[in-house]
């Protein structure tokens, strides 16, 4: 049974409880992170901290706990856990209120929850056949910088694609392309890596910022700014990522090859090789 954390007790995963007045269970009134964990290292920790922080402040609640207690949390439930690869949730409501109401509380107790799962990044055949994505227009709201926990459009939007047989939702807001429903999205076209600007409506992707490092370091022309539709519909490559998925190559969108082949394109093997080096000698520590 998988050790878990909330509010300041750690215990088995199936006996965490939180009361229904809950505003993270009303109204979606919270925030939250994905961290992977590599060899039981958490990758990138400061950075994830760092965002929750950016989004605890973007919807008025105080960072409950230190950096160096958030990390404590994490490595004792990361050193409980079964297995090696693991992919850390955490999350921070703003608590229960007395009576149902929209308004904050006057004095918030926040709800601190962690808990762990098994890591499990996608199987080689879908890097090595690539995926298939639908688009859709992106109806979210217009911050969708903060890591909400309230995600019933990204929730629908994920199914969308589930219900075409696909693995992504790649979305599309008044003719740019913004991310996915639970990924960023890159395209590539003649050799240039396109990257669709951070601003209030995407994620900020930790995993974003390792592929445009891993592009840098290496040469691949890069260009950060507003990725037009079209120019997405007509990229030589896509791709997804996020700390889950890693980076995987979108072969086919809306029914469409992407590029010439509808196979995953040479820059693709090229940052999914860069990539796994990068895990193996930085995030694995080896
Ligand atoms: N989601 N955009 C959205 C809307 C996301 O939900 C995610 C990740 C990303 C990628 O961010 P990162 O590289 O930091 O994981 C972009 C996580 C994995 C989730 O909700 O489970």
């Amino acid at each position: 049974m998988n050790t878990a954390y909330l509010n300041g007790e750690f215990l088995p995963l199936a006996e965490a409880r939180v009361p229904v007045m809950d505003r993270g269970f009303l109204f979606g009134d919270g925030v939250y992170e994905v961290i992977p964990v590599y060899s039981r290292r958490p990758f990138r920790l400061a950075e994830h901290l760092r965002r929750l922080a950016a989004s605890l402040a973007a919807i008025r609640l105080e960072v409950p706990l230190a950096d160096a207690e958030w990390t404590h949390i994490i490595e004792r439930i990361v050193a409980a856990a079964e297995f090696q690869d693991q992919s850390v949730y955490l999350q921070v409501t703003r608590g229960p209120m007395a009576v149902r109401n929209h308004a904050f509380p006057a004095v918030a107790t926040p709800t601190v929850f962690v808990m762990t799962e098994p890591l499990v990044t996608p199987p080689a055949e879908l890097r090595e056949h690539g995926i298939a994505a639908v688009s859709a227009a992106d109806n979210r709201w217009h911050r969708c910088d903060i890591k909400a926990t309230s995600l019933l459009a990204n929730c629908l939007l994920r199914q969308r694609a589930v219900d075409h047989g696909c693995a992504e939702t790649v979305l599309f807001r008044d003719g740019f392309l913004i991310e996915g429903a639970a990924s960023n999205i890159f395209a590539v076209k003649d050799g240039v890596l396109l990257a669709p600007i951070k601003n209030h409506l995407m994620l900020p992707g930790i995993t974003y910022d390792v592929v445009l490092e891993l592009a840098a370091q290496h040469g691949l022309p890069t260009q950060v700014r507003d990725v037009l539709e079209d120019e997405a519909r007509n990229a030589d490559e896509l791709w997804m990522t996020s700390s889950t998925k890693e980076v995987l190559p979108i072969v086919m969108l809306d029914d469409r090859k992407v590029g010439a082949g509808g196979t995953p394109g040479p820059a693709f093997k090229q940052m999914y090789g860069w990539y796994q080096q990068f895990k193996a000698s930085v995030m694995r520590g080896a």
